[in-house]
């Protein structure tokens, strides 16, 4: 069991006010808000298209919100590109990994972040780093000079996780991390996010399962048609809550996506 800290004692390293996003006639995302704390585990559920991966796009810079706020460590900013998410400091890790298999981990970890001395790659310490982050991390990765190719899907998550770690981010995002995970490799992911959580990082985690959302967050926030449908504690609110505010079950009436002709959804 956690000791459990009064969430309001911390500011939130990240929070998104009134966030809005449009891709033609599809409204994405509808004043959406959100809260991350450094050292919690905020898990971002909904049904098929109820705009979490537009969000995590929105705050990786990848798609920047046409509208609303973005305050960090209490500060306004803005994110108009990745590179500005990457300099505040939030990594994203994407569903598709991308990595390149032709490098082994240390070439993959140091992608774009190559030690050099004197011009020449400074293979020895990059090695160096790269067991000591493995180590760290409690990785269960027999060799870092593997080719990525060789390792099962679990590892090559584990890879892709510590990859966006290296630059010592206060925020991490998951874009639905267990989909080809097994039951083994899922665990190991979960034991590894805890530990990065306990290092004092805010992650957000997008996930359909409600086993994995028990399993790993502190808190899940619920979109729905693009909109904010409910934000509970994993720990206190029954399963069959969170899951009808996922379905619709527990909707008010105003829960619809207004399309470009303001039709309303059932
Ligand atoms: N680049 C795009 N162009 C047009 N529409 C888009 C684009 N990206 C997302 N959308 C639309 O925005 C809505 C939200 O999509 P999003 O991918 O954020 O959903 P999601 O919650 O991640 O769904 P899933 O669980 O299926 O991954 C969907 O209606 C989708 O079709
Ligand atoms: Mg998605």
């Amino acid at each position: 069991m956690r000791e459990v800290v009064p969430l309001a004692t911390f500011p939130p390293v990240l929070a998104l006010r009134g966030i809005s996003k449009r891709f033609g006639g599809v409204q994405a995302l509808v004043d959406v808000e959100l809260q991350l704390r450094a050292g919690e585990v905020v898990a971002l559920a909904g049904d098929n298209g109820a705009g979490k991966s537009t969000l995590i796009k929105v705050i990786s810079g990848v798609a920047p919100a046409d509208r609303g706020i973005i305050e960090w460590e209490g500060g306004l900013v803005q994110i108009k590109q990745p590179h500005d998410a990457h300099a505040l400091g939030i990594a994203t890790v994407y569903q598709d990994l991308a990595m390149c298999d032709n490098l082994d981990i240390v070439g993959n970890l140091f992608l774009g972040r190559e030690i050099d001395r004197v011009g020449v790659l400074d293979e020895v310490e990059m090695e160096r780093q790269a067991r000591e982050l493995m180590h760290t991390l409690s990785m269960r990765i027999p060799d870092v000079r593997m080719p990525v190719a060789a390792l099962s899907a679990g590892q090559r998550q584990a890879v892709s996780i510590a990859h966006s770690l290296m630059g010592s981010p206060k925020v991490l995002l998951l874009d639905e991390p267990t989909a080809a995970l097994g039951v083994e490799q899922t665990s190991h992911l979960f034991d590894l996010i805890e530990q990065i959580r306990d290092r004092g990082m805010a992650i957000l985690l997008i996930s359909h399962n409600m086993g994995d959302i028990k399993a790993v967050a502190d808190r899940v926030a619920v979109l729905r048609l693009g909109r904010n449908n409910g934000l509970f504690d994993v720990n206190t609110t029954p399963q069959e809550q969170v899951i009808s505010s996922i379905t619709g079950a527990a909707d008010n009436a105003k829960t619809h996506r207004p399309t470009g002709d303001d039709e309303v959804w059932p």
